[in-house]
Formats: C-alpha cells, sequence, structure tokens
C-alpha cells in the first residue's frame, strides 16, 4: 500500500513549532495579556490580515475579558522578500482614540510592517498601543523595535502553517513548518 505522504504540501521542509507547542504557548500568552490588561476599558486586537486570523482567532478564546477585535490588511510582501514599502490595502473600521490597542501579526522578519503601522496607529491617538506576533526572527529585523508579546523566537527561515503563507499556500497546516526553496514552484 502506498503512504501517504507527511505533509499536503511537497514544498515543506520540517515542522520548527508543533501543533502541542503552539496550544501550549498561546494558552499562557493569552493569560499573560488577561492579566495586564485586567483594568482595561476598551481592549482591541488589532489583527493584520491575512496571516494573523489563525492565531488571533486561538489566541482571543485565552484572553477572558471583556474585548473587542478589528482588522487592517498591509502588504510588504511579494513572494519571500519584504519590499520595504509597506501599502494599507484596507483599514481598521473602529475609532481607536483612547483604546488599548494590541497589534497581532504572525511573524515579525525585517520589522518594516509593524515599525510602519505602529507609527500611523499612534498618530490616531490610542490610550495604549502594543505588539504581539506569534513569531519573531530576531536576527532579521532591520529596523529597531519592541515585540511586547511574542510566541516564539525562529532563526531566519522562510515559514508557513497557521496562518502563515507562501503565495497564500500553506496557511491550514496546524503547525510552523520551514519551506524547501529549492523545491517550491509557484
Ligand atoms: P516584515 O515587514 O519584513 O517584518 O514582514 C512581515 C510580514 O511578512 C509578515 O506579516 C508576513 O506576512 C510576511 N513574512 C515574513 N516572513 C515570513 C515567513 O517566513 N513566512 C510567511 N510570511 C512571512
Ligand atoms: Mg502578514
Amino acid at each position: 500500500m502506498e503512504q501517504a505522504p507527511r505533509f499536503p504540501y511537497d514544498f515543506i521542509d520540517q515542522v520548527i513549532v508543533s501543533e502541542e507547542e503552539i496550544k501550549t504557548r498561546v494558552v499562557e500568552l493569552g493569560e499573560q495579556i488577561a492579566s495586564d490588561y485586567k483594568d482595561s476599558k476598551n481592549l482591541l486586537l488589532l489583527g493584520l490580515l491575512r496571516g494573523s486570523v489563525v492565531f488571533m482567532t486561538d489566541l482571543m478564546r485565552n484572553i477572558h475579558l471583556p474585548m473587542t477585535l478589528d482588522f487592517m490588511s498591509v502588504s510588504s510582501y511579494s513572494g519571500t522578500s519584504s519590499s520595504g514599502f509597506v501599502r494599507i490595502d484596507s483599514d481598521h473600521k473602529t475609532n481607536i482614540q483612547g483604546w488599548d490597542v494590541i497589534l497581532i501579526d504572525d511573524i515579525v522578519d525585517s520589522g518594516y510592517t509593524i515599525s510602519t503601522v505602529k507609527k500611523l496607529l499612534l498618530d490616531r491617538k490610542p490610550n495604549s498601543l502594543k505588539v504581539c506576533a506569534l513569531l519573531d526572527k530576531e536576527e532579521s529585523h532591520k529596523v529597531g523595535l519592541t515585540i511586547d508579546y511574542y510566541g516564539f523566537k525562529i532563526p531566519d527561515y522562510f515559514v508557513v502553517g497557521y496562518g502563515l503563507d507562501i503565495d497564500e499556500k500553506g496557511r491550514n497546516l496546524p503547525y510552523i513548518a520551514s519551506v524547501d526553496l529549492k523545491r517550491y514552484r509557484k
């Protein structure tokens, strides 16, 4: 009998963060955020589409506080490299003035996306603004920035899964896996 392939995409190299590790860490992050924001009256999780969606929907169910959510869509990537130019494709709906905003993203690579969006949001006068990213490629930062909450620090691999994609593929994987770029065909 033919064995089922280990991964549903043939360009996957190896699992970097397992489903179990993600689950455990997301519970911890939710608890930490709930404790830090227990006195907040207006907590908003603001996710960057589309990569943050899987992380955000799991994270918010582990924050046992009143809160709301909103989304923005920005793009800076084409293929596997950041262009450095960040474009706002669709803006959030909430007027964030006076809100405690936590900006949620899937991964920080060069840091251009988060630092650009942070500047823009600060102009809109939130009460506070913090950043939460599932993954941080710390060695790849090209701008100085603070990630207030992160799930895992990873080396400079190109990864997919748990919301992260390569040309829209791979978002449905329940774990984080590295891409074998030699085997990857568009
Ligand atoms: P930055 O602006 O270079 O920090 O890039 C951040 C954005 O690039 C993230 O929101 C992701 O959408 C995308 N990105 C960066 N690295 C990866 C990766 O390894 N896999 C998938 N997307 C990535
Ligand atoms: Mg993204």
